[in-house]
């Protein structure tokens, strides 16, 4: 398992552009589950490890009241930039780490490639902090990198789990719903990846 970027290190990938995962466009996966769920006008929306905003700017233009986060100060800088040049609309930004705690009372997260990030010891800490910021009966979609890819001696890619360790880390505070195998870009070359779509218990 390879150890956690700190933030300094992601924020460094922003200021650097190393940033493979951008694909600047709105994730189908996202679009597809949103209107899957047919969430309410207004219903509060967390999207964790947000980047450089793209989905958290399209959750907005929804209707959704957007707070996005990110460890990455310049990630958060980049969000606030492009959701301004889109003309403003209201999304609460913050400079946050989901290991350290979160307050809120969402009724639906989203992260792509944030969950996968954390090590194994600190998925569980993820979850249960996640957990503790959704109403009863929220949704959580995390898109994240999958062991079932094969890959090449020395080839790198995103962080990759298992369906058992997601299930294992998840299920104490979530329901899974839909745990589908899917590709992080559908429209081209491109990693495998888990689509989990689970729901807080209680
Ligand atoms: C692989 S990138 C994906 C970014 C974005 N979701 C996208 O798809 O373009 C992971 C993001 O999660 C952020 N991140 C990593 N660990 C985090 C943590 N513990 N809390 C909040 N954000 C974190 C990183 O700074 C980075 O922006």
């Amino acid at each position: 398992m390879s150890p956690r970027h700190t933030s300094s290190e992601w924020n460094q990938r922003y200021l650097d552009g190393n940033l493979p995962w951008d694909s600047g466009k709105v994730d189908p996966h996202l679009t597809a589950i949103i209107e899957q769920l047919a969430l309410p006008d207004q219903s509060a929306v967390l999207e964790i490890g947000c980047g450089t905003g793209t989905n958290a700017l399209w959750l907005a233009q929804r209707g959704y009241r957007v707070t996005a986060i990110d460890v990455a100060e310049k990630a958060i800088a980049m969000t606030r930039d492009k959701v301004k040049a889109y003309g403003g609309p209201d999304v609460t930004f913050d400079t946050a780490d989901i290991l350290d705690g979160l307050t809120g009372n969402y009724d639906f997260a989203f992260d792509r490639g944030c969950f996968h990030s954390v090590t194994d010891d600190e998925r569980p800490i993820f979850a249960a902090n996640l957990a503790a910021a959704l109403k009863p009966g929220a949704w959580w979609l995390s898109l994240c990198g999958s062991a079932d890819e094969q890959r090449a001696k020395g080839e790198t890619g995103p962080p990759q789990l298992t369906a058992a360790h997601i299930a294992a880390t998840v299920e104490p505070h979530f329901a899974i719903h839909q745990l589908d195998r899917i590709r992080f870009r559908p429209d081209g070359p491109t990693h495998m990846a888990w689509l989990c779509l689970s729901r807080k218990r209680g």
